[in-house]
């Protein structure tokens, strides 16, 4: 009885949107595994390993949230980790496999989960790409990472220049074929090549990409000059990634930011992230939030999800708290006057 009146609580707070023309339902959040919180400690590298703990408390708060749609790819390892880049391939896979631990004991068909596959895994020449030897091997791994049969949305996570776009779509559509994945998608690709891929789709009878997964916030509008046609007049779904710009629209890089921060892992990040805390769009998000009693977290993410029905942010949290936070966006409805002053 308890369980059954969280459920129905559940179902009361978050609203369950078709994602694109899939007819999926789906959260309008998507919880991203890029990053996963971390342990206080820096290991012997004097990196901060990822918590499981902590991930697993985090991915639980996502769930009792509402939160059915979870993203990840077969590169991440949790934390930002330059050293191991190089060329160390131990810790590849770690989000998946973390997130698949976190996930087992859940009903599978009560959560969307996306991965992707393009990045170097390994030191191989076909490890890496979208040739369909490292494809077919790519996925393998991620659904024993994931503890799963299958995946919802598969995504190239960007550009192959080695392998032509219709041998990509035919081992897309492969892996479909095969009950491998559901759908596929792409992210980081040119509004030009998701024509291109429509066009060889229409052609050949293959199934086109339902998905894309692009960056967009309030200050990187680049998505606005193709990508947003492009999704509405196919009506696919977009993940939208680093809706906070990495935390800096949600204020975390305006004052000083503690030592927990991403800015403590990376001296190139927290220049980055300086430069873009002074920005004027900082202010007027904070302007906003201050005006409406709530967050600048809720007020960047709601701007965004007003932007259209296909936009479906994906937020990262390095603990509960922030979670908690940016998962208020959807009860936030801004105002004309609200959406005009973050635009100014
Ligand atoms: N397809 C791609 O190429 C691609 C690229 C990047 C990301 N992604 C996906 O998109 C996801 C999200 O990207 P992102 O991590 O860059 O997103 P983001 O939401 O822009 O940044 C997340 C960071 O913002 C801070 N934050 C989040 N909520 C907050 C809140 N309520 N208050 C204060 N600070 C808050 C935290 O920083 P601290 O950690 O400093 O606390 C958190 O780690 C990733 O996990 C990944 O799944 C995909």
């Amino acid at each position: 009885m308890a369980n059954y009146f969280k459920a129905f609580l559940i179902i009361q707070c978050m609203n369950y949107e078709p994602f694109g023309g899939t007819g999926i339902k789906v959260s309008r959040l998507v919880y991203g595994t890029w990053y996963l919180p971390h342990e206080d400690a820096k290991d012997d590298n004097g990196l901060f390993p990822v918590s499981r703990k902590r991930s697993f408390s985090v991915i639980n708060r996502a769930l009792e949230l509402g939160i059915n749609f979870f993203d990840t790819a077969n590169v991440y390892r949790g934390v930002y980790d330059r050293k191991s880049k190089q060329p160390g391939y131990e810790h590849i896979g770690l989000s998946e496999q973390i997130l698949g631990e976190a996930l087992s004991c859940q009903d599978r068909e009560s959560v969307v989960l996306v991965t992707k596959v393009t990045g170097r895994t390994g030191s191989l020449p076909n490890d890496q790409g979208h040739n369909r030897k490292h494809i077919m091997k790519a996925v393998r791994d991620s659904l024993l990472r994931l503890k799963t049969d299958y995946i919802d949305f598969y995504l190239l996570h960007g550009p192959d220049a080695s392998t032509s776009l219709e041998n990509s779509i035919r081992s897309m559509n492969h892996l479909i074929d095969e009950g491998l994945i559901l759908h596929y998608g792409v992210s980081n690709f040119q509004p030009e090549h998701v024509e291109e891929m429509f066009g060889i789709c229409r052609h050949s009878g293959l199934e086109p990409p339902s998905a894309v997964q692009e960056l967009y916030n309030l200050i990187d509008r680049n998505f606005e000059t193709g990508k947003l046609k492009v999704i509405e007049k196919h009506n696919i779904g977009a993940m939208i990634y680093s809706p906070l710009a990495q935390g800096v629209l949600a204020g975390r890089y305006s004052g000083n930011a503690d030592g927990t921060s991403r800015k403590a892992y990376d001296a190139m990040f927290a220049e980055k992230t300086s430069e873009l805390a002074a920005r004027e769009t900082v202010s007027r998000v904070a302007e906003v939030s201050g005006s409406r009693g709530t967050s600048m977290s809720r007020v960047s993410l709601s701007w965004l999800i007003s932007r259209s029905r296909n936009i479906f942010p994906i937020v990262g949290a390095s603990g509960i708290e922030q979670l908690e936070d940016s998962a208020g966006a959807t009860d936030l409805k801004l105002s004309e006057e609200d959406i005009r002053r973050l635009e100014a």
